[in-house]
């Protein structure tokens, strides 16, 4: 019996404390008696693990140098992004407790359906906005020819100018969203797209490294005339942090994330040649003058 072996063997338990003597003893009755069957199994189940969703993210500060937003707009759009945060931490401490067994069989109306939706709307939302808030508003933006940015941009588009011009398109294209550039890690190569709202569009696997907010809210206020939304990319686009872009791709590019993918791009040996040759334009970002209804700061 185990009991009766532990308490025979003296000298082992004279060398414990008394909660590891009161762990044994307890241990050792109860095989004691579930062997003499004067016990029976426990009929109740362990509880099943629970899985811990919940993430809670932080707001981060940020300062807006750029005159070419009101301080309204500005104010207005942090207050926007940390309602993203806050909602996307409800959302996460909901989603612990949903019904994930019966609700999401029901596509028409279900809860956790909802949850999930609302999830990636506002974890995008918060991830964009600081993306966006973080490069932008650079009042001494300068782009060197020598420059990652400069070189990469140049070699995918054939041009610089030609990247700015389909960047713009992009910007203009977005209902309410977002323009993109970003590392396309299956062609190895940048490209620029167009989110709209906050998922719908977004490129599985590219990592952003420049995000301009086209929605609305980011503009109507300061650039009210129907050339407002034009008028507003080039503002932003004037005031482009590049030291951030540079940083960015350089994180995508050493990312490795192409490896993931199965289906490998088939090298085009035309479009290999023209991307490894370089033309660099010495074309200067979108004129200021081509700027016309801003709104003064202050009027
Ligand atoms: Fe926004």
């Amino acid at each position: 019996m185990g009991f009766l072996v532990i308490v025979n063997n003296y000298r082992l338990v004279k060398s414990m404390n008394e909660k590891e003597i009161k762990n044994i003893v307890k241990e050792s009755l109860a095989l004691t008696l579930k062997t003499e069957g004067l016990v029976k199994e426990s009929t109740v189940k362990p509880a099943k693990a629970v899985i811990k969703e919940a993430v809670i993210l932080s707001s981060k500060p940020f300062v807006l140098k750029t005159e070419s937003q009101s301080n309204t707009t500005k104010e207005n759009h942090f207050q926007l992004y940390k309602s993203y945060v806050e909602s996307f931490n409800k959302i996460s401490s909901k989603l612990d407790t949903v019904d994930k067994i019966s609700d999401p069989t029901n596509t028409n109306d279900s809860e956790f359906r909802r949850l999930k939706q609302d999830e990636q709307h506002n974890l995008n939302g918060a991830k964009l906005h600081e993306l966006y808030f973080d490069n932008i508003s650079d009042l001494a933006s300068n782009i060197g020819m020598d420059s990652v940015p400069f070189m990469r941009l140049s070699r995918d588009w054939g041009s610089f100018e030609n990247w700015q011009f389909d960047f713009r398109a992009c910007g203009l294209a977005a209902r309410e969203g977002w323009a993109i550039l970003y590392w396309e890690p299956f062609k190895q190569r940048y490209l620029n797209c167009f989110v709209e709202k906050h998922s719908e569009g977004v490129p599985v696997g590219g990592i952003p490294v420049l995000v301009v907010d086209t929605w609305h809210h980011a503009w109507f206020r300061d650039y009210p005339s129907t050339e407002g939304k034009i008028n507003f990319l080039h503002a932003c686009m004037r005031e482009i942090n590049w030291n951030v872009v540079e940083a960015r791709m350089q994180i995508a590019e050493q990312s490795n994330v192409h490896q993931i993918f199965l289906v490998k791009p088939v090298a085009n040996p035309n479009t290999e040649t023209q991307r490894g040759d370089i033309r660099i334009s010495n074309v200067a970002p979108i004129d200021k003058s081509q700027v016309t209804d801003r709104i003064q700061v202050g009027k």
